[in-house]
């Protein structure tokens, strides 16, 4: 009875690693409830948090994945008290100082994404050295999202196709979805095929907003701290058992 358990624990896991989603995206979500239910601080949840984005990294690039983009700090984070954004803050110089050592031997490339103008000129500065870096990396591009808003970047986009538009550059008639598109932080990247939420809330909060028009969405109830590599074979199995159809038949 154990044995043929097993068998059937192992093969719902089964996925095809010739068929993976070539862009992830996550919403990383419930370091604090991870936290409130050990009577432990906030930040703790976020710093078990970062441990958690560390792994996933390591082992998406290992199964082949292409692109991972990670919700780190949302354009409405800003909102939370200030002792929270400050120790988000610290721990995300942390994570992009050590990032190279982390990293070396991996070969993941790193680009933020976002508003980082709002951010201390420390963090923007470490953010353009880690995306230096790593820009020879030829692995998987992980995308860290920053000061991230999906309709703070659309804004962005519309204001300058106006802006162009005003100067002659390009006709009202020349605008079409690739254009805008080129003109979202993640130009020249492929949409995500499976957009993942932990934490069991059931929204996008901002994240992506024009990019996921056609993602697979996966949720699970597991908070980020403990979402692990099992959790994202069982993600990328249901992804595979999707049918996507696209408006098609
Ligand atoms: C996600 O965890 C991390 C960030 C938003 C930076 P939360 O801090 O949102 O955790 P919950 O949702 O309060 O549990
Ligand atoms: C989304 O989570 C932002 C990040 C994970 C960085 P939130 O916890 O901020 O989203 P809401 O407030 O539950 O929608
Ligand atoms: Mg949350």
């Amino acid at each position: 009875m154990l044995f043929f358990k097993g068998l059937f624990r192992k093969k719902k896991h089964e996925i095809d690693y010739g068929k993976l989603p070539e862009h992830i995206a996550i919403i990383m979500d419930g370091n604090g409830r991870w936290a409130k239910k050990r009577g432990l601080s906030r930040s703790i949840g976020h710093r078990e948090g970062s441990n958690t984005l560390k792994k996933i990294v390591t082992f998406c690039e290992e199964i082949g994945i292409k692109y991972l983009t990670v919700y780190a700090f949302s354009t409405e984070n800003w909102k939370r008290p200030k002792s929270e954004v400050d120790s988000l803050m610290s721990l995300l110089k942390e994570y992009l100082k050590n990032a190279d050592k982390e990293l070396s031997g991996k070969n993941v490339r790193i680009n933020v994404i976002g508003d980082i103008s709002r951010l201390s000129p420390e963090i923007q500065a470490l953010t353009k050295k880690v995306m230096k870096s790593t820009s020879r990396n030829t692995g998987m591009l992980l995308n860290i999202a920053l000061n991230y808003g999906g309709r703070d970047e659309i804004l962005k986009a519309v204001k300058a196709i106006a802006k162009e538009t005003a100067a002659g550059k390009i006709s009202a008639d020349d605008i079409d979805e690739k254009m805008i598109s080129d003109h979202l932080y993640t130009s020249g990247i492929p949409d995500p095929d499976l957009l993942i939420r932990t934490s069991g809330e059931k929204r996008l909060s901002n994240f992506l907003i024009w990019q996921s028009a056609y993602s697979e969405f996966w949720f699970t109830d597991v908070l980020w701290p403990d979402f692990k590599k099992e959790n994202m074979l069982e993600a990328i199995y249901a992804y595979q058992n999707r049918d996507r159809r696209y408006g098609g038949i």
